[in-house]
């Protein structure tokens, strides 16, 4: 072997799995942070989606249809219930919009969570005529959670 090929030789042994390593750190740091962060949006969109459809038969009763809000409330409790998991220490990188309180303020931030929980397990089992204030009491949590823990836009 001459010395140029030896050196090309080696010089590819080492690039290679270098640049393969690169590549794995970028793509995990990539899926890995916003990853989480867009997970935890489209959770967010997706409570908001059923705290929409459960406002309008708020605001209309006639359109009550108590396995349909059964339907909602569930889907927003397993929401819900997930979201201390969907708030991995120190996961706000562009673009989140989560303050660095929630990390220090930990035990409210998942105590509010647990609030939006517990409604939700209530609005299960609601009738017409109390929804409104069960539906209040998880939309409280809202905006608790997002005054103290959500950058404003
Ligand atoms: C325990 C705290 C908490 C609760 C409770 C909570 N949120 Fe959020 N929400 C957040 C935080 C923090 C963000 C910002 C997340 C980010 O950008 O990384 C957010 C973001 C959002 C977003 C924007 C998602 C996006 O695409 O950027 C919507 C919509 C939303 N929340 C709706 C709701 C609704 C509706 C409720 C109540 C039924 C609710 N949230 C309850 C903490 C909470």
């Amino acid at each position: 072997m001459t010395m140029h090929k030896f050196i090309l030789t080696i010089t590819a042994i080492l690039t290679i799995p270098v640049l393969m390593i690169g590549f794995q750190v970028d793509g995990w740091a990539h899926s890995g942070a916003k990853g989480i962060v867009k997970e935890r949006m489209d959770s967010m969109k997706s409570i908001g989606a059923q705290m929409k459809k459960l406002g309008a038969i708020v605001k209309d009763p006639q359109l009550f249809d108590a396995s349909q809000v059964q339907n909602s409330a569930k889907i927003l409790q397993g929401h819900a219930e997930k979201i201390p998991e969907l708030f991995p220490k120190g996961s706000n990188e562009k673009p989140s919009e989560a303050r660095v309180e929630i990390w220090s303020d930990w035990d409210k931030f998942v105590s509010i969570a647990n609030d939006l929980v517990k409604s939700a397990v209530e609005l299960q089992t609601v009738s017409a005529d109390n929804l409104k204030p069960v539906f209040l009491k998880a939309a409280q949590t809202c905006k608790g959670c997002h005054q103290e823990y959500r950058i404003k836009k």
